[in-house]
């Protein structure tokens, strides 16, 4: 066996159908007294969230967006200042989520999330801001959410079309926990539990958004997806996705959804062990074809290009991942990339 360090910080996680009706329960329990509340605009949960809470809630703060933007983030740190917030509660997807960890960053602010998506961000410490058209990450232990209620009663209301690429984007996070630089036995357990959990649980879900044992078991999958991409390394995929989403604009998970069989394949021949431990997890025989024969049982778009990507943009994203590689098992040149996308924008099968 391999050598590794294993260093999960401890935080607090209740998962049950139900589980938003422990939320005053769970907010008294950890002390806070003036809570903010953030969300999208108009969404329904926040609406019962808000009665729960009663007088420990200090203000709200329904301006999330995708991909973070700076305004949104001034507005909702100015809101958490004027409020006199002890903590934030996050009810939403990672756009939600991200808002929160663009104040807990600033202002150190606990905070209490609550997933209403499979984006697996309330797992991790990586926070996102957008700024001019530019995405910038990074990872800081202040904005990994200190309680986390998992309740997938919430997630009946995310449209099949939506819950599909949300779900593979939990998908993706597994699949490269599998053959990160720093993978450990602990996180390939909870991924492979994952990746079996969410391709058994999503084809239902998309089929029948109301089903909640499928809704309950895809949102454990994305819990442990979530943990997956909090605790190691990822690679080409997450890079590849990361330009492609912020350069374009395009939609982060169908983006994933669309890419991650053709990172899969190219990788096939430099991560054996991982990808046989994919397919065996999907029930497939190859790991890039399974992951693609499960998008396309969802009706998830296949290709770059039905998703609004330039052809003529393919080559610059070639070259930026190429100039600046992140880890992967198989080395990254401009041509392999290249190739890759090639196949991408076009949809076909690995
Ligand atoms: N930091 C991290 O670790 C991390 C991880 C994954 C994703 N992200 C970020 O999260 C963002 C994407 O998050 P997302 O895919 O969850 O989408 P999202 O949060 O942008 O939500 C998408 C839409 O679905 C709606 N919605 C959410 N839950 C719903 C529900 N249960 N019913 C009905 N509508 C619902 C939202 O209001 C929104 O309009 C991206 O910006 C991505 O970069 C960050």
């Amino acid at each position: 066996m391999r050598s590794f360090v294993y260093d999960q910080p401890a935080r607090r996680v209740i998962f049950a159908a139900g589980a938003l009706d422990r939320l005053a329960e769970e907010i008294a329990r950890a002390g806070y007294r003036r809570v903010l509340m953030l969300s999208t605009p108009g969404q329904r949960f926040a609406a019962e969230a808000a009665r729960a809470l009663a007088d420990v809630l200090a203000g709200t703060c329904d301006i999330a967006a995708m991909h973070v933007p700076i305004e949104t983030v001034h507005v909702a740190r100015a809101r958490a200042r004027e409020a006199g917030a002890d903590s934030l509660l996050a009810i939403g997807g990672g756009s939600t989520i991200g808002l929160a960890k663009a104040i807990a960053l600033e202002r150190e602010l606990p905070i209490v999330a609550v997933p209403t998506t499979y984006a697996g961000s309330e797992m991790t410490p990586i926070y996102g801001i957008s700024e001019g058209g530019v995405k910038k990450t990074g990872r800081d232990s202040r904005v990994l959410p200190r309680i986390v209620l998992y309740d997938p009663r919430l997630t009946l209301s995310l449209p099949a079309a939506v819950s599909g690429p949300s779900g593979m984007n939990a998908v993706a996070h597994a699949v490269e926990a599998l053959y990160a630089h720093d993978a450990n036995p602990v996180i390939t357990l909870l991924s492979v539990e994952s990746i079996r959990a969410l391709s058994r649980a999503l084809p239902i879900v998309v089929r029948t958004p109301g089903d909640v044992d499928a809704r309950t078991e895809a949102l454990y999958g994305a819990w442990l997806a979530g943990i997956s991409l909090g605790a190691v390394g990822m690679a080409l995929h997450h890079r590849l996705c990361h330009v492609l989403g912020g350069s374009f604009n395009l939609p982060h998970a169908e983006v994933h959804t669309v890419v991650l069989p053709h990172v899969v394949s190219f990788n096939r021949d430099a991560a054996p062990e991982a990808m046989r431990m994919i397919a065996d997890a999907l029930g497939a025989t190859d790991a890039a074809r399974g992951l693609y024969d499960l998008a396309r049982q969802m009706g998830a778009p296949a290709s770059l290009q039905e998703i609004s990507m330039p052809y003529e943009g393919l080559d610059g994203v070639a070259t930026i991942v190429a100039s600046s590689p992140p880890y992967n098992p198989r080395a990254i040149d401009v041509e392999g990339v290249r190739a890759l996308l090639e196949s991408a924008y076009r949809g076909t099968r690995p």
